[in-house]
């Protein structure tokens, strides 16, 4: 049976720091260090709420982090501006690498799936917007299971939905969290290192593999 490939969207897929210019117009210099704390508090949001087992759907955690950031750094944006910016995360764009390295891997008979903590509605539009979505079999949403990545059910969830089974399939993301809890789960997983300075959590728990890119995630799994 074919190998099947789980691709993370929000950071992996899709660049969530695709909103840096539209910020930058906003509120200037701080635009960068906004957008980080933006990302990071939305995960933080999603893993109490995992916990918690208080569930309401990613959107809810992209927009309660966008209120704590702005109150972070002291940034006052009004109604029409959050609304802006939240429509701006709804339509990201792909990074570089996206497109030809989901390609090469089609062709050359893997099983794509998109796998997210976004609900399906979500990652289906966020997929289109970006050109990407055909290269996928389907969406599989942790919005199923009312939970968010890293709960092992998550991914369980994953390998059922899929049709495929621990051994045979990958989880691809650029989220430390995200491998360590795919690995953790059965599953093997690839980080995908865009940047030198990502650091993987220093857990004993190592990725599969490690690639630059998905030009290089097909060169080392094909
Ligand atoms: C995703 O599930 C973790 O945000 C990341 O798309």
């Amino acid at each position: 049976m074919s190998v099947t490939l789980a691709f993370d969207v929000y950071g992996t897929l899709i660049d969530t720091h695709g909103v840096v210019s539209r910020l930058q117009e906003l509120i200037g210099e701080k635009a960068k260090d906004f957008s980080q704390t933006w990302r990071e508090k939305q995960l933080e949001y999603s893993f109490r709420r995992g916990l918690m087992q208080n569930y309401e759907n990613f959107a809810v955690c992209i927009s309660n982090a966008l209120d704590y950031t702005c109150a972070f750094y002291k940034v006052t944006l009004t109604k029409d501006q959050k609304h802006e910016l939240l429509g701006n995360y709804r339509t990201l764009p792909a990074f570089k690498d996206v497109e030809d390295g989901l390609a090469r891997l089609k062709a050359a008979d893997f099983r794509l799936f998109a796998f997210s903590n976004g609900s399906e509605d979500a990652v289906e539009k966020l997929l289109v917007a970006a050109g990407i979505r055909d290269f996928f079999l389907g969406v599989v949403s942790v919005d199923d299971l009312k939970s968010f990545k890293p709960n092992p059910a998550v991914y369980s969830h994953f390998l059922r939905k899929s049709g495929a089974s621990g051994s045979n399939a990958w989880l691809i993301s650029s989220n430390p969290f995200d491998v360590i809890g795919a690995i953790s789960a059965g599953m093997r997983a690839a980080w995908v290192q865009r940047s030198r300075d990502a650091i993987f959590d220093p857990w004993g728990i190592e990725p599969t593999i490690t690639v630059e890119n998905l030009g290089e995630l097909y060169e080392k799994i094909s």
